[in-house]
Parts: structure tokens; C-alpha cells; sequence
């Protein structure tokens, strides 16, 4: 029996191919573009996430040398937050308006007015209207091209447009629901009362399944079209961030996960829904069943150090290529040099705006507390400790809510070094931890299919049965120490300059 995981990434999907003991066999990713026709705009062709769809999972079909009747299901994963419009003949009315996109701010302060207010709107749905989320980008569609709303029938997401493509079926599941904000989380099932304050229709969305569930077989066409067959099934699945905890384990109270990726993700799993009432993290449903998820989303991660390397490394860059050596491997040896704290250099990661713990689009990134002192290997180490702060931004308002934390998985390709997970021990004041698979959220959805179709009890089994802890990396108590020092000083500078940001 094969399981097949499907990631609509917003770089390009990839598919992996698992057999029933969770073992990868072969895994392809193909490439798409994104189009930002204006600024802070971000969209992107449905049809090239099909095509891309049907090119991976011919491509896995090869390398893993699979027949048709051995893939028993597939589980879909997606960037969350997108929006699919769709015409009466399920025609695309316009390009999906993605998770990063920037329009809807006046809309997000509509749907708030909706509802008489912010609290109100985090009791309906446990979250604050965030410009990325989906609700807001169904009220511009409504605002802005009243042409296009005429014709829509119905709103998906973006891994769930390609589960009608497979199955003919209008559907979704939790995890991913809740990020249109259009969910009541605690029922997990669409808000009426929130759908008819906004007077939008429920029939514009799909019906919600749990991630385990089977949604649809695919169709005759879709199978012809994979080269599979019509007994295939397709699971719900679940957004990116779940489907990525998924595949790091993150299925049990006490578990956390951190990613560093481009962005970066704080996900904690949790027995019960807990809400921040100040909305800084996001509540979602998680992809167990009947489960929930925290979550904090730090917008510029990796993603910092990226733009460092690209604005201010290019003589570093020549020279990596030189010796065949990786630009962040000799960054990092460089960092590594200076001590914990970067002499009173902060560096502040809010490059593209933040989500967590300030969602604010105008916040931006800093240096503070330069001195001729300072050399490049501090300004290196003082971006991996800023990130790593604002990740124990989230941290402490799990713990503010009653999350019991006490193990702490790192991911994403930031956590691929020594180093920085160090700094990550150091900061959070705890034991970080990686394990044995680091395939992301194809891997989690696979294992989700794999549930689904039987192959084990239920997706605890199934992650104690292929994920395993391998690393370990402590604490160590003097940097400790300077960190816990240092974090009140680096909260103070985001409270000190944000009226300033706006200014700028
Ligand atoms: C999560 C989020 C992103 C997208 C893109 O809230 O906006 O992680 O899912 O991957």
C-alpha cells in the first residue's frame, strides 16, 4: 500500500510517496511563479498548481517505479489563507489571491465592525481579522471588482480547489478552514453567525471534514489524468502549518515545534481550545481529530538572514562559490566567534511588517546598539538572537495561556545548523530537540492519508511509529543568562519605536 502527500507550496508543489511503514520513497517538487500586479499584492494560476500537480505525481510514479493500483490515497496539504474563486461552471473567476497578500486592511476593519468589534470577533472565530486570512479577500473581491463577485458560487482554498480537480468534490477540512476565518473553531464547522453578519452565503464554501477524513475517490478524468485509479482516495489533509507539525510529531500535549523558514512558525498542540483574548497568536483546529493548535507566525525568519546574505554578502558569496562552500556555513563560522548577547547589538526581524506578537504592517527591521566594536559576525549573531526572540514571543504566551511546553522540536532549514538551534536552546531556557525526517508538510499529509485509508489506528500511532527524536541540544546556563536578560530590553525597543515605524 502507497500513500501519496501532496504540498501546494507557494515556491511549488511537492509529492512524496510513503509506504505503510511511513518510509519515503521518492519525492519530486516542480516550480510556479507568484504575480504581484501591485504593491503588497501576491497572486497565483490555479492552473499552475494543477499542472504542477499532475507533473509530481507522474514524476514520483517514475522514480518510486509505482503501479496505478498501488497508491491507495492521497493527502493534500496547501498554503493556507488562499483564496480560489469559482464560477457557477467552476470556472476560475480570477487569479487566488494569496496568504501574503496586503489589500485587505479596510476590509479587515469591516468585518470587525460587523460584528461590533475585535472581541466579539476572536469569541466568533478565536482570531483578529488579519489581512491574510480569507474572509477579508471574499469582502474586497465584493468591494473592489463587484463584476467578479456577481459570478462567484464558490470560495476554496488553495489545496482544496485541487481536491475538486481530483474529486469533483466541494470540500475542506479544519485545519485549513480555520484560516479563513470564516470558522467557528470550538465547533469546528462554519460560523453562521459570523457568515450572516458579513451576508455571505455558507453554499460559497465547502463542506468541513476532519484532516483523517476520506473526502472523495478521484474521478475517472483525474485518474487518467495521475495515471491512477478510480479506487484512489483522497483524504482531507490539512493547511501547511498543521500538515508540517504532522510531520514533525507534534501530536501530543507538551509538544512544540519551531520552524525557521522564511518565515517562522511556533505551533504547540493542545488537548483543549485556548484562546489568546488579546488575539497575538493564532487558535486554530489542528489535523488530530477532535484537537486544537496554537499558533505564533514571525514573517521575516530565515528570511532576515536571507536578506542579509543578499543585500550586504556578495563578496561572501563570490568566495563561498570559490571554495564550494555554502554562504550560511561561513556566515555562521563567523558568528560563532562572538559571544552570546552580540555585545549589546539587537536586531529587530520585522523586514516585511509582523504577525507575531504585533500584528502590524508597519513595523520594520533595525540594528539597535551599534558600536565601532561591532563587525559583520556580530550583525550575523544579533539576527539569529533577534529571530530567536521573537520566537520566544510566542513562547511566553503559550505558556501565559496554560500550555504546558515541555519538549521543543526544531525545524526548517534555519534549525539545520548547530548553532542556531543553540541559540534557541539558549534563549528559550529549555532542551531543542530534531528528528529523523525533515520532508515537511507532504510528509504529515501522506501519514494523514495513510490513517485514512486504514493503514494505522489514527495519526498518533502512526507518528510514534516512523518519527523518532534524534538530537538533543541543552541549555547552556551563561547564555542563559545573558539572554534572559537581554529579552525584556528587546521587547522594550518594539514598544519604544512603533509609533516612530509608523512615521517611517
Ligand atoms: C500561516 C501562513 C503561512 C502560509 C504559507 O498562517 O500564512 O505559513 O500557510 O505557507
Amino acid at each position: 500500500m502507497i500513500f501519496l502527500g501532496i504540498d501546494i507550496g507557494t515556491s511549488g508543489t511537492k509529492t512524496l510517496a510513503i509506504d505503510a511503514n511511513g518510509k519515503i520513497l521518492a519525492s519530486d517538487i516542480q516550480e510556479y511563479c507568484c504575480f504581484a500586479p501591485k504593491p503588497l499584492w501576491s497572486e497565483q494560476e490555479p492552473d499552475d498548481w494543477w499542472n504542477a500537480t499532475v507533473k509530481t505525481v507522474h514524476n514520483v510514479l517514475k522514480k518510486a517505479r509505482l503501479k496505478p493500483k498501488d497508491v491507495k490515497a492521497i493527502g493534500l496539504s496547501g498554503q493556507m489563507h488562499g483564496s480560489v474563486f469559482l464560477d457557477k461552471n467552476d470556472k476560475v473567476i480570477r487569479r487566488a489571491i494569496l496568504w501574503n497578500d496586503q489589500r485587505t486592511v479596510k476590509e479587515c476593519q469591516e468585518i470587525e465592525t460587523s460584528v461590533g468589534g475585535r472581541e466579539e470577533l476572536i469569541r466568533l472565530v478565536a482570531n483578529p481579522a488579519l489581512t491574510g486570512f480569507t474572509a477579508p479577500k471574499i469582502l474586497w473581491l465584493r468591494n473592489n471588482e463587484p463584476k467578479h463577485f456577481e459570478k462567484l458560487r464558490k470560495v476554496l482554498l488553495p489545496k482544496d480547489e485541487i481536491r475538486r480537480r481530483l474529486t469533483g468534490e466541494y470540500a475542506t477540512e479544519v485545519s485549513d478552514a480555520g484560516g479563513m476565518l470564516l470558522l467557528d473553531i470550538s465547533r469546528r464547522n462554519w460560523s453562521t453567525q459570523l457568515l450572516s453578519a458579513l451576508q455571505l452565503d455558507i453554499d460559497l464554501l465547502g463542506r468541513v471534514y476532519e484532516s483523517e477524513d476520506v473526502t472523495g475517490k478521484l474521478t475517472s478524468r483525474a485518474a487518467k489524468q495521475l495515471g491512477l485509479t478510480t479506487d484512489c482516495l483522497v483524504v482531507g489533509g490539512a493547511g501547511d502549518c498543521a500538515a508540517g507539525a504532522i510531520g514533525n510529531g507534534i501530536v501530543n500535549e507538551g509538544i512544540l515545534s519551531t520552524s525557521i523558514g522564511t518565515s517562522g512558525v511556533m505551533f504547540v498542540y493542545s488537548d483543549e481550545i485556548k484562546i489568546d483574548p488579546l488575539g497575538r497568536v493564532h487558535t486554530f483546529c489542528h489535523a488530530v481529530r477532535g484537537k486544537w493548535h496554537l499558533m505564533g507566525v514571525n514573517l521575516s525568519s530565515g528570511g532576515s538572514l536571507q536578506w542579509f546574505r543578499n543585500a550586504l554578502c556578495s563578496e561572501l558569496i563570490v568566495e563561498a562559490k570559490r571554495k564550494k562552500a555554502d554562504v550560511y556555513d561561513l556566515l555562521t563560522a563567523e558568528a560563532e566567534k562572538t559571544p552570546p548577547g552580540s555585545e549589546g547589538l539587537y536586531f529587530l526581524p520585522y523586514l516585511s511588517g509582523e504577525r507575531t506578537p504585533h500584528a502590524d504592517p508597519f513595523a520594520r527591521g533595525c540594528f539597535v546598539g551599534l558600536t565601532l566594536a561591532h563587525r559583520r559576525s556580530h550583525l550575523v549573531r544579533s539576527i539569529m538572537e533577534g529571530v530567536t526572540f521573537s520566537m520566544r514571543d510566542s513562547l511566553e504566551i503559550f505558556q501565559g495561556l496554560g500550555i504546558p511546553v515541555g519538549q521543543i522540536r526544531a525545524s526548517g532549514g534555519g534549525s539545520k545548523s548547530l548553532f542556531w538551534r543553540q541559540i534557541q536552546a539558549d534563549v528559550f531556557g529549555q532542551r531543542v530537540v530534531t528528528i529523523n525526517t525533515e520532508e515537511g508538510p507532504a510528509f504529515g499529509v501522506a501519514l494523514l492519508a495513510a490513517v485514512g485509508a486504514g493503514a494505522f489506528k489514527n495519526i498518533q500511532e502512526a507518528c510514534n511509529a516512523v518519527i523518532k527524536v534524534v538530537k538533543e541540544t541543552k541549555p547552556k546556563p551563561a547564555a542563559k543568562k545573558v539572554y534572559d536578560r537581554a529579552m525584556p530590553v528587546y521587547q522594550g525597543l518594539y514598544r519604544s519605536l512603533k509609533d516612530d515605524f509608523k512615521k517611517l
